[in-house]
């Protein structure tokens, strides 16, 4: 067997939400494994096969995919990584559902959903039979928050409110329903052998406090966080044709965290 086989050469790959934590290591990865990528960020500098785009803005999502029609006609996959992420830093001290902006929450819920269908119905042309779409949802798409871990009070009501705060009932609607326009996708897509399946990644490894990285890894059977590494196999998997009669799965990659 050839050892300096790429699992993914002469793919063409469009990836939203390049420039986040999980996308650029990804869109590296990708490239070593023989990929031409073409990267869709807000927050790109544009360059070669590099674009600034707003994906919830379908005219914004034609621009960009009009310059990649001119440089090939045969997408062979596209990976949503774009998203509005609560961070732990960003929760602040909702302990009550009355604490939440529903409004607000809309904007990710938004973003989720009509970027995800202006990128799949933009590209639908250039997809083709082995074509993959990988949408990207989370730990959180098959269970519910365990929201002990947000906790810093140890069971102090008068701590409760000062330290604590509830990981947004947005998110689970949001990646919840991820998994359903994922199915709902697969089988639209599936009479012109076109795949698309959902990963559902536990938390990636990052600055998290000592207490924070424990409790997330109690909760986890494999006793460790993701890594990026970790998520890059799983997706590259999904786009090469080693998939290639995968379609409509929510793989969880979170080492057995949605078992518990
Ligand atoms: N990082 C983790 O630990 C983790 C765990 C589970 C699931 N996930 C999921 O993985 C995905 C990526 O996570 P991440 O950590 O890389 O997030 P991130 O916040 O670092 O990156 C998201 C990227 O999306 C871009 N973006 C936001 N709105 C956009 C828009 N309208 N148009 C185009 N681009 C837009 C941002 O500019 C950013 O570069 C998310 O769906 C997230 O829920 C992440």
């Amino acid at each position: 067997m050839d050892r300096k086989l790429k699992i993914l050469n002469k793919k063409h790959i469009v990836v939203a939400g390049s420039k986040g934590m999980l996308g650029e290591s990804l869109v590296q990865s990708l490239e070593n494994q023989g990929a031409t990528v073409y990267q869709l960020d807000l927050n790109n500098k544009p360059g070669e096969n590099k674009f600034e785009c707003d994906i919830t803005d379908k005219a914004q999502v034609k621009q960009a995919l009009s310059e990649i029609k001119s440089k090939t006609d045969n997408v062979t996959g596209i990976v949503n990584l774009a998203a509005i992420n609560p961070t732990i830093d960003s929760l602040g001290n909702n302990t009550r559902l009355s604490d939440f902006n529903f409004s607000k929450d809309l904007e990710s819920i938004s973003l989720t959903y009509s970027g995800t269908l202006n990128l799949v119905s933009e590209l639908e042309d250039l997809l083709s039979e082995y074509s993959s779409v990988v949408l990207v949802g989370s730990d959180l798409s098959l269970i519910s928050p365990d929201q002990r871990i947000y906790c810093n009070c140890n069971g102090s009501p008068e701590m409760h409110k000062a330290q604590c705060s509830l990981k947004p009932p947005s998110y689970s609607f949001e990646k919840f329903g991820l998994i359903g326009l994922t199915k709902y996708l697969s089988t639209y897509f599936g009479p012109k052998g076109i795949r698309v399946n959902c990963i559902c990644p536990g938390p990636v490894d990052t600055d998290f406090s000592e207490n924070f990285r424990r409790r997330l890894v109690e909760r986890t059977p494999m006793g460790r966080l993701a890594t990026t590494k970790d998520l890059n196999s799983s997706i590259q998997f999904l786009l090469s044709d080693m998939s290639d009669f995968v379609t409509g799965v929510a793989l969880p990659v979170d080492g057995g965290r949605s078992v518990w």
